[in-house]
């Protein structure tokens, strides 16, 4: 089975929606294998998104992610790395079809609710970079 990292952003955590979120994936099939609420530094967040460094948006995401705790999750499932981001939804909100989570719940692109690694690579040093 592969495995994928998963997390509740800071909205998505104040909002309360890590009870439904979490549920969306046990209701796919998707098997819960480890998860934590945790608080980011900023040397974690940038460590995360160290893909983006040159982004424009970088700074502000950053300042976003470390801004509340978030949920952290790894979850257990056939093509979890697909399938997770097929539940998730496009990365803007606005473009992400209805019935996923960032289509559902989110409307702006720097605040849209949940991560998922895009990867299996990205998943495992996402994994080891949280839980590890
Ligand atoms: P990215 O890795 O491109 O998307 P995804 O999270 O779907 O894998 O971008 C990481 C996060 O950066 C994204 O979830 C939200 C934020 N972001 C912005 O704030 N502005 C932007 O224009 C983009 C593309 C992303």
């Amino acid at each position: 089975m592969d495995r994928t990292f998963v997390m509740v952003k800071p909205d998505g955590f104040a909002r309360g929606l890590v009870g439904r979120i979490v549920a969306r994936f046990e209701e796919k099939g998707f098997k819960l294998v480890d998860a934590k609420v945790i608080q980011l530094t900023r040397q974690h967040a940038e460590h995360h998104y160290e893909h983006l460094r040159q982004k424009a948006f970088f700074g502000e995401l950053v300042d976003f992610i470390v801004s509340g705790p978030v949920f952290a999750m790894i979850w257990e499932g056939k093509d979890a790395v697909k399938n997770a981001r097929a539940l998730i939804g496009a990365t803007n909100p606005s473009e992400a079809l209805s019935g996923t989570i960032r289509g559902d719940f989110a409307t702006d692109v720097a605040s849209n609710i949940i991560h998922g690694s895009d990867s299996d690579e990205s998943a495992e040093r996402e994994i080891k970079l949280f839980f590890r």
